[in-house]
């Protein structure tokens, strides 16, 4: 296998899309390379490349929103994901509404079910990696659907939703898992 396209068979989770706030501005980008670090504090890792103005914008305010989108929102996420921000008001040109979140000056994503309000909490591995360690200080999701149909990304232009459940006995489970 071609060694860039391994992260093709790990994706990590659902695609989400982070909102942040710099100097009056908001922004939107689509983000797929996220990975959870730690329970409490509650920490999310993620790799937001330094060219992109998300970076520039997380790294300068030192916050952002993790929004989790659903799947019906694919060409909003696709959109954002290819687009720049430096000159495009992704908000207006999307559809989307900022809402005010409680902690943090980044707008939460109202058309998205979950919002992850955070601050960076390391900026060790932002020089080398373009790695963000983030803190979760407010989180909040709707109750209902319980599974909402969530997107991931294959690499290519591919995408699946989230499918069914298949739950498994409490004792196979690891602790707090
Ligand atoms: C499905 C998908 C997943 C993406 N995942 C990431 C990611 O994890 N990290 C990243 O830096 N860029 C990722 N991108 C690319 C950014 O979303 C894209 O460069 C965007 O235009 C950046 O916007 P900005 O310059 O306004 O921040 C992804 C794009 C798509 C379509």
């Amino acid at each position: 296998m071609d060694l860039a396209g391994i992260r093709r068979l790990l994706e990590p989770g659902p695609i989400v899309l982070v909102s942040s706030h710099w100097q009056n501005h908001h922004n939107i980008s689509t983000m797929g390379w996220h990975c959870v670090m730690e329970f409490t504090p509650s920490l999310i890792g993620c790799m937001i490349t330094s060219a992109n103005h998300s970076y520039n914008m997380i790294e300068k305010s030192g916050e952002c929103v993790i929004n989790i989108p659903t799947a019906d929102m694919l060409d909003t996420i696709v959109g954002i994901g290819n687009t720049s921000g430096k000159r495009v008001n992704k908000f207006k040109k999307y559809g989307l509404t900022p809402g005010e979140a409680q902690t943090v000056s980044a707008p939460v994503i109202e058309e998205c079910y979950a919002h992850f309000e955070c601050r960076v909490a390391d900026r060790r591995m932002l020089a080398k990696y373009n790695f963000f360690i983030l803190e979760v200080t407010h989180a909040r999701c709707a109750l209902w659907p319980r599974f909402p149909k969530t997107v991931h990304y294959r690499g290519e232009g591919i995408f699946m939703e989230s499918g069914r459940n298949i739950a498994r006995p409490e004792k196979f489970r690891p602790q707090n898992l």
